[in-house]
């Protein structure tokens, strides 16, 4: 799977404001297969452990809290080159900076704030839907 496989989260700001359903069929029209999905509420210590690489950043805690404010999508996405292929489709962390028509330029509010996650790479995909799938799943 590796290279193949890449996590996607819908955060609360873009499930709150109706954006999950416009999101998936961006996702649908670029060519992923959606191989497992889920609607979850993070728990303070499911979101740092989620993040835990970014512990230490000044934004850690501001990322953390903002992540339990509400319901997310969890996505486990299937697509050749999936990583970089999602992170072409969602943009720069920073909605202002994020280029047009990208997911995170459509549905984000802030770089605090933005609308989807997308993991960095091939080995951070895989421990993220080990994380949130078990092999019952997915499909
Ligand atoms: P995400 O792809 O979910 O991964 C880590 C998140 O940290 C990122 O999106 C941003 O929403 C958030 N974040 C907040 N501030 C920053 C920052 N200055 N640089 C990078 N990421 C940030």
């Amino acid at each position: 799977m590796k290279g193949k496989i890449t996590i996607s989260l819908i955060k609360p700001y873009a499930v709150k404001n109706g954006y999950a359903g416009q999101i998936l069929a961006k996702i649908n029209e670029a060519g992923f297969r959606i191989s497992a999905m889920k609607y979850v509420q993070l728990s303070l210590g499911q979101a740092k452990k989620f993040y835990a690489i970014h512990n230490g950043q000044k934004y850690f805690e501001k990322l953390v809290n903002f992540m339990i404010t509400g319901p997310i999508v969890v996505l486990l996405l299937e697509k050749e080159d999936a990583v970089a292929s999602y992170r072409k489709l969602i943009g720069a962390t920073d909605p202002h900076r994020a280029e047009e028509g990208t997911l995170r330029k459509l549905f984000g509010a802030s770089i605090e704030m933005n609308a989807v996650h997308g993991s960095d790479s091939d080995e951070n995909a895989i421990k993220e839907a080990n994380f949130f799938f078990s092999e019952m799943e997915r499909f």
